[in-house]
């Protein structure tokens, strides 16, 4: 289950690689424009302010993102439905102009070999533009790897869905590449400088910490924070100007010939 105003927290400094991926978007004027896993439909407004003649939709497989993002809806201009973008049968209705999934793939198994019929869809001079985070073998995530399956709390918090699959910017450049695409893809690591208390334990609050906080009862998830947020404030120490988390993430746009 997906906490809207948590992701929400950091949304400035989450923002920064949607605006970074959006700036190498080419095509001028799309008609039909789609949000891939809109999240709480906040980057989803920006596209519709980016291209005010177009009809944007914003999907996504959680009930708690869709229902928040329905306050940024704007009759016949931005409009947010239910989809799974990991169900075999998902395609794009034909005709999309621009495309963007901004920080979700992660979280669809199999990805890469769905890309090229998501692409089909495009029309000509049409974009697909995503971005992956590119982490996950960094002290964030694997010390919640490591606690998660520590003695204490592998039995209670086994299962849960913590192994992301992303690929590199040559991957996601060889698989969009195909005759009549042409690719920019690049990686890039930010250093968010955050502030207040345990601010990199509220960062993963907001995303993949969600799972395993959501698998416990309410006083085990106050103790798992705890042990947690304390390995966290040892491998990123809070500094004069803030907290530093150096994040890389992974960004492509594909745009098929006009
Ligand atoms: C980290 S948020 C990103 C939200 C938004 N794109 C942004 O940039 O702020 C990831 C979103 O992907 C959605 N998501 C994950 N798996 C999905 C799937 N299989 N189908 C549709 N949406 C999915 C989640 O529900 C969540 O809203």
């Amino acid at each position: 289950m997906w906490d809207p105003d948590r992701y929400l927290r950091h949304a400035d400094h989450r923002l920064r690689p949607f605006h970074d991926l959006l700036a190498r978007v080419p095509t001028a004027s799309p008609a039909r424009v789609l949000d891939l896993g809109c999240g709480p439909g906040n980057a989803t407004a920006e596209l519709a302010d980016r291209w005010p003649e177009a009809y944007v939709t914003g999907l996504d497989n959680s009930a708690e993102m869709i229902e928040s993002a329905q306050a940024h809806a704007r009759p016949g201009r931005l409009d947010f439905r239910a989809a799974d973008l990991a169900a075999d049968t998902w395609l794009p209705d034909g005709g999309v102009d621009v495309m963007v999934c901004n920080a979700v793939l992660h979280w669809v198994p199999g990805h890469l070999a769905r890309l090229p019929g998501w692409t089909d869809a495009l029309t000509p001079g049409g974009s697909f533009a995503l971005q992956v985070p590119a982490n996950f073998g960094d002290p964030a995530h694997v010390l919640l790897d490591e606690l998660a399956a520590s003695a204490r709390w592998k039995a209670r918090v086994a299962g849960e869905p913590r192994r992301f699959a992303v690929h590199s910017a040559d991957e996601y450049l060889d698989v969009l590449a195909r005759p009549g695409f042409r690719v920019d893809a690049w990686d890039t690591t930010y250093r968010h400088v955050l502030h207040g208390s345990d601010p990199v334990l509220s960062w993963m609050e907001g995303t993949a910490l969600r799972p395993v906080l959501a698998a416990l009862p309410d006083p085990e998830r106050a103790e798992f924070l705890s042990e947690y947020g304390a390995l966290l404030a040892d491998a990123y120490p809070a500094r004069d100007h803030g907290t530093v988390l150096p994040f890389r993430r992974v960004f492509a746009v594909a745009v098929k010939d006009a």
